[in-house]
C-alpha cells in the first residue's frame, strides 16, 4: 500500500509502498479517505518533533483521519465494511489508571504512545488497523467533514476545562452579563473550531491573528457572528477589554502571557497551542503577571489530545454547526490535495487558510 512517512528527527516525507498491515483477531481494517494537516504534523516533517516506532527509522505520518471500514477479524461486533469511522490518536502507557480507564489524555506516566506523531504509525496510507475501542463511527451526513473531528476533539476537550474553572462561579449572582465573552487566539482550524464551539454555547467571541478581515477565516467568522481583530501590532487593538474565557490556539509563548493581561477577573486562560521548547529564553514581568493571578481568581490550564468521549461530543456538536449556520462549518476545509501533493500541503499553509486535506482515497 501507498504511505507516508518521515523519518525522524530527519527532515522530509516520502511516499513509498510499504506491506499492508495485518488483520489481527479483535481489529478492524479501514481503508483512509482523508487526513487533515495541521503544525504538528508540519513539526515532524520539518524535524522538529515526532518519534518512530520502536526499532524502526520511519514512522507514517498523519493523525487526523476519515476512513471506511473494508474488512473485520473475528470477534469484532459494531463494526461493519462501509462504516465511516474516525481513529483516536492516542494509545495508553497500560500503567496508570488514566489509560486503564480509555483516558490516556490525562495519561501520569507520559509514556503513552500516538498514532502519526509518537512511537506508533500514522493514517496517511491506504489503510490502518485498529481496534474498535479506538474507532469512532461517524453518520454517512458527516462524510464531508468528519475529517475535522480529531481537532474538534481536541477543541471539546479545551473548552471543557475552560468551562471547569468558569464553573466555580456558579451559579452566577445577578444581574448577569447578556453575553460571557471569549478571546480566541489564532485563526487557523483549532481557533475557529473553538469559535464555532464557543458561539454555540451563547459566548460573544473575539478572535485574533495577524491578517486583514478579507481572508476564508476572517469571512467565517463574519458567517457565525464572531467579531475578528488583526493583532498583527499587538493586542492594544483590543483597547481595556478583558474576556472570561481566552483559548490560545498559536503556540506563542510571548503571545501566551500577552494574552494573561487579558484574562478579566475569575477568568481562564486555556493553552493549546504546543511553544517551541527551544527558543532563547525572553523576559516577563513574572512577578506583576502572578500577582495578578492570584489578586484576580485566575487560571492558566493546559490542555492536550483527546479521549473518545470527545470525539463523541465532537459529532454531537458537528451536527449542531450544521443545524445552526448550515455549511459554513465545511469551509473550514480551505484546500483538498490528493495525497500526491503532499509536499505543497507540508510547507507553510497559505494565508487565511484553516485546514489543508490530504485525499487518501476517494472512496
Ligand atoms: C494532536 C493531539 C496530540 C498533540 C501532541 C496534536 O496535533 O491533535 O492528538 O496529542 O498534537 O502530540
Amino acid at each position: 500500500m501507498r504511505a507516508l512517512r518521515v523519518t525522524p528527527p530527519a527532515k522530509g516525507a516520502h511516499l513509498g509502498e510499504v506491506p499492508a498491515p495485518e488483520l489481527v483477531p479483535g481489529t478492524v481494517r479501514v481503508r483512509t479517505l482523508e487526513c487533515g494537516v495541521c503544525g504538528t504534523d508540519r513539526d515532524i516533517a520539518s524535524g522538529l518533533y515526532g518519534q518512530a516506532p520502536p526499532g524502526r527509522p520511519d514512522l507514517i505520518l498523519g493523525h487526523e483521519n476519515l476512513g471506511t471500514v473494508i474488512e473485520t477479524a473475528a470477534g469484532v461486533t459494531g463494526f461493519a465494511p462501509g462504516d465511516l469511522v474516525v481513529a483516536t490518536v492516542r494509545r495508553g502507557c497500560g500503567k496508570c489508571r488514566f489509560c486503564a480507564a480509555n483516558r490516556s489524555d490525562f495519561c501520569e506516566t507520559g509514556a503513552f504512545t500516538e498514532r502519526g506523531i509518537r512511537g506508533q504509525d500514522g493514517y496517511m496510507a491506504d489503510e490502518y488497523v485498529e481496534a474498535p475501542d479506538y474507532l469512532v463511527r461517524v453518520p454517512k451526513a458527516l462524510r464531508s467533514i468528519a475529517v475535522i473531528l480529531e481537532p474538534l476533539s481536541v477543541v471539546e476537550k479545551a473548552v471543557e476545562q475552560g468551562a471547569a474553572v468558569l464553573a466555580r462561579l456558579h451559579p452566577p449572582p445577578s444581574p448577569t452579563p447578556s453575553e460571557p465573552t471569549a478571546l480566541i487566539a489564532g485563526t487557523g482550524a483549532i481557533g475557529i473550531l473553538a469559535a464555532f464551539r464557543l458561539r454555540l454555547e451563547g459566548f460573544g467571541v473575539t478572535a485574533i491573528d495577524r491578517h486583514g478581515d478579507d481572508t476564508p477565516a476572517g469571512r467565517l467568522l463574519a458567517a457565525i457572528g464572531a467579531r475578528h481583530v488583526n493583532a498583527g501590532t499587538g493586542l492594544d487593538v483590543l483597547g481595556e477589554q478583558r474576556f472570561e474565557l481566552i483559548v490560545e490556539a498559536t503556540g506563542s509563548a510571548n503571545l501566551d502571557f500577552a494574552l494573561l493581561q487579558r484574562l478579566g477577573p475569575n477568568g481562564a486562560l486555556v493553552l493549546t497551542g504546543i511553544p517551541a521548547a527551544d527558543r532563547p529564553p525572553f523576559l516577563v514581568a513574572g512577578g506583576g503577571l502572578l500577582r495578578d493571578v492570584v489578586l484576580d481568581n485566575q487560571a492558566i490550564v493546559g490542555s492536550v489530545n483527546a479521549n473518545r468521549r470527545y470525539f463523541a461530543l465532537g459529532l454531537r456538536h458537528l451536527a449542531q454547526f450544521r443545524r445552526r449556520w448550515g455549511t459554513a462549518i465545511g469551509d473550514i476545509i480551505t484546500e483538498r490535495h490528493p495525497l500526491e501533493e503532499f509536499a505543497t500541503v507540508l510547507n507553510a499553509p497559505t494565508t487565511g487558510a484553516m485546514k489543508s486535506v490530504l485525499v487518501v482515497n476517494p472512496r
